[in-house]
């Protein structure tokens, strides 16, 4: 049995006064856009448990956030379709600032009535923001009578408006989002060995060597799928036919696999393959029903022999942690491992937490997401909250691990 999860030290959101008061609530809204068009809603609709309880309140509600990397201001990085978006979903107006901040700003937070909403345009428009600088995040604090960060998204983040703004705002509390992430990543973290299943997928292993090294010490099976599994299997001396392999990472993937089989880690690798002969979607797929695989073949997803095995595995979980997918899954030869993971998953009473953006669309496109115990809106937040490491943001809020 999972160990009971720790007591949160996190400010709550419902335990404040809101009701007139300028509440700065920090979302993370960086959502997948095409052509000025939002695709994937779901980190909005995450926040509206929050935005709707400070608008019940009688809050002046203020929401800020960042979309994508900026670099100056950048009219294709506008908040303003998210701002549409949310509108619909609160059925409200909401007024849009053309900046993140300065006079124009600070003169629309002075007119703001209860029960309105003030959206600010992308903070990363301002250069402070990812510089946590102080004078920004000083700006910043003086809008708020209260900050909220329910942002889990860019928790690891110390910018200016996630971490460095909480020092200068006296009442502050993690939103809604924010505190049930933190609990159920908390649980995940207190979850015990045995039946413990953590499924990693993705291009790189270079992007999960430290959640791996946290995990060769927590969980009692390590399942890797998608590109990475390549580069363990070179490690293992197999034939990665003309997959995509990290050369430089080969070393550090035998020194994981000489860690897993010291500490008794059941490290599992695919043991046979999807391959194309062409990385392209129209390539058909090709099984092949061996570790190695040709040279003339890429892998694009794993086996039904190594699906069989994931599912086994996954079947008598009592926890388990899936972040990344396990091959190409948009395209739809090579999704049905994935999609496999997804389902196999959401079948198993296992305590589950999927994170990481992909693995999350997965979980919602094979309609599975309801089976899931958490949906983490984090990707790099989730991966760096398990791998203990620190989380700026949390710790703006007086959170401690
Ligand atoms: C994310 O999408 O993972 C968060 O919004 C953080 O974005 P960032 O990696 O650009 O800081």
């Amino acid at each position: 049995m999972s160990a009971p999860a720790r007591k949160s030290t996190l400010p709550l959101l419902d335990t404040l006064d809101l009701g007139g008061k300028r509440v700065f609530v920090r979302v993370d809204f960086n959502v997948p856009m095409h052509e000025g068009r939002v695709v994937d809603d779901s980190r909005i609709r995450a926040a509206l448990p929050t935005l709707e309880h400070c608008l019940n309140q009688g809050a002046k509600l203020i929401i800020a956030s960042h979309l994508g990397r900026p670099k100056g201001i950048d009219p294709n990085l506008s908040l303003a379709p998210a701002g549409e978006v949310l509108a619909g979903l609160l059925r409200r107006e909401i007024i849009l600032a053309d900046e993140p901040i300065g006079d124009g700003v600070t003169k629309l937070v002075r007119d703001l009535r209860e029960g309105q909403i003030l959206m600010l345009e992308n903070v990363r428009f301002q250069e402070g923001e990812e510089k946590n600088d102080e004078t920004l995040s000083r700006q910043f604090a003086a809008l708020a009578d209260v900050w909220v960060n329910d942002a889990f998204g860019a928790a690891h983040r110390a910018h200016a408006s996630t971490s460095g703004m909480g020092q200068h705002v006296k009442v502050k509390a993690a939103g809604f989002l924010v505190a049930a992430e933190v609990e159920a990543l908390t649980r995940l973290l207190a979850a015990q060995k045995v039946g413990y299943v953590t499924v990693l997928g993705g291009a790189k292993v270079s992007d999960k060597i430290a959640v791996i090294e946290k995990m060769l010490g927590k969980v009692e099976s390590l399942l890797i799928g998608g590109a990475m599994a390549y580069t363990f299997l070179a490690a293992m001396g197999k034939s990665t036919g003309s997959s995509r392999i990290e050369t430089a990472h080969v070393e550090t993937a035998r020194s994981l696999i000489a860690t897993a089989l010291k500490r008794g880690v059941d490290l599992v690798l695919p043991v046979d393959h999807g391959c194309a002969a062409k990385f392209d979607a129209a390539s058909p797929r090709v099984n092949v029903d061996s570790p190695d695989m040709p040279t003339e073949l890429l892998g694009l997803d794993i086996g039904p022999r190594t699906l069989a095995l994931f599912e086994r595995k996954i079947a008598t979980a009592k926890t388990v942690f899936w972040n990344g997918p396990m091959g190409v899954f948009e395209w739809s030869a090579y999704a049905t491992g994935t999609f496999g993971v997804a389902r196999a998953i959401a079948g198993s009473n296992a305590f589950s937490v999927v994170g990481g953006g992909d693995s999350v669309r997965a979980v919602n496109e094979a309609g599975v997401a309801s089976s899931i115990s958490h949906l983490s809106t984090g990707g790099g937040a989730s991966l760096e909250f398990v791998e203990g490491r620190e989380m700026p943001g949390l710790y703006a809020l007086g959170w401690r691990r």
